[in-house]
């Protein structure tokens, strides 16, 4: 196989660290090489990068935030996500791009398309094989996090208007690229959400593998 890139979406408290580890696990068991990617901070450079956009004080311009995000993407695709794709491996990221379109995009009320075009220049164009998006009542997330935290980064700490804003988002990428996004309603068990990720997940490497 030539390597296979699935990231995962959703709103704060939607449950994506829980999934991708479950599923990195899962293929690891199959015998696959699996890299677990993260943006934003999924690298040296990247890492200083999150520290500034999630916890700087003060104003940051939406389209300094955008870059910042643009900038740590570019740097996590060109020197982890396309090495271990063309070594033929797996990599499972939390998320990418449609973060960026839904937060930036649609929350801080920039162009969601200008925001996906940055994107898109920033990465060289590389889009996953599949989205796997966990759609939550951000009011539920909240109620999740509220009880596994006791401090917001930046983003997090935005109102709740602003986080149906990312739902919203988040929702109409998926219908306008059905065949990239599998959609599921995050407040089902662990277990039923992962079944159904791992499924997808097979048949998208029997078509890959055929
Ligand atoms: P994340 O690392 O997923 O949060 P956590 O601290 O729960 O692990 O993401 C941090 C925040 O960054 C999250 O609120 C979403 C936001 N974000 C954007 O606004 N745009 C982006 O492009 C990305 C990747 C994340």
């Amino acid at each position: 196989m030539t390597g296979l890139f699935l990231t995962l979406e959703g709103g704060d408290g939607s449950g994506k660290s829980t999934q991708s580890a479950l599923l990195t696990e899962w293929l690891v068991a199959r015998g696959e090489t699996v890299v677990h990617a993260r943006e934003p901070g999924g690298t040296e450079l990247g890492l200083e990068l999150r520290e500034i956009i999630l916890h700087r004080r003060g104003y940051m311009a939406p389209r300094a935030e955008a870059l910042l995000y643009a900038a740590d993407r570019a740097h996590n695709i060109a020197t982890v996500v396309r090495p271990a794709l063309a070594r033929g491996e797996v990599v499972i990221q939390d998320r990418y791009l449609d973060s960026s379109v839904a937060y930036q995009g649609a929350g801080r009320v920039l162009s969601m398309a200008e925001v996906r075009e940055l994107s898109l220049w920033a990465t060289e164009g590389l889009l996953p094989h599949l989205t796997v998006l966990l759609d939550l009542d951000p009011a539920l997330g909240r109620e999740r996090l509220d009880a596994s935290r006791t401090r917001y980064d930046r983003l997090e700490a935005e109102a709740a208007v602003f986080h149906e804003r990312v739902r919203a988002a988040y929702l109409e990428l998926a219908a306008a690229e059905p065949e990239r996004f599998l959609v599921l309603d995050a407040a089902l068990p662990v277990d039923e959400l992962q079944q159904r990720i791992r499924d997808r997940v097979s048949a998208l490497i029997a078509t890959l593998t055929a």
